[in-house]
């Protein structure tokens, strides 16, 4: 990722927190919508508490862009628990495909096709990381 692409990504996710919990419920409905095999691993999850969850980790990676060094061991060890909830690796492209949308919804006109490519850059780099320590 450029530098410019790290500071769009951090400024278009400070617009987002203000309604982060309308973000999550966004991103989980468009995520089984578009991809219904990814709705039974949540089956017993109470979704409030993980769209906080989620949140908090896409903060933390945000946070950390510009050093992403910083953040590998934790993201290596967040793809390997998933492992156990049952996730695909393909499931990792319908979660990417979901984020893009819901920070569409949420961002309107300042979702211009910059901010759009940062996004599509940093998910990229986070997957390519959680999906190789995962699957290899
Ligand atoms: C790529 C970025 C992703 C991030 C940042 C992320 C974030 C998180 C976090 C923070 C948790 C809480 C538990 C933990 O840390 O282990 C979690 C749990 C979970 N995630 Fe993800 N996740 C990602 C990808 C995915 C994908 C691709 C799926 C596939 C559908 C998925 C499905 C789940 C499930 C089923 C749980 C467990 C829910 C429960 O505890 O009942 N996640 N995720």
């Amino acid at each position: 990722m450029t530098p410019e692409q790290v500071t769009l990504v951090q400024q278009s996710f400070q617009l987002v927190l203000p309604i982060k919990d309308q973000a999550a419920a966004l991103f989980y409905g468009r995520l089984f919508e578009t991809d219904p095999t990814t709705q039974p691993l949540f089956a017993r999850t109470d979704m409030a508490a993980q769209g906080g969850k989620l949140m908090a980790a896409i903060a933390l990676v945000v946070n950390n862009l510009a050093n992403p060094a910083a953040i590998l061991p934790v993201a290596q060890d967040m793809a390997k628990r998933h492992v156990g909830y049952g996730v695909t690796r393909a499931q990792y492209g319908s979660v990417g495909a979901a984020l893009l949308w819901t920070l569409g919804q949420g961002l309107g006109a300042a979702f211009t096709p910059e901010v759009e490519a940062a996004w599509t850059a940093a998910y990229t780099l986070l997957a390519g990381v959680m999906t190789e320590a995962a699957y290899g």
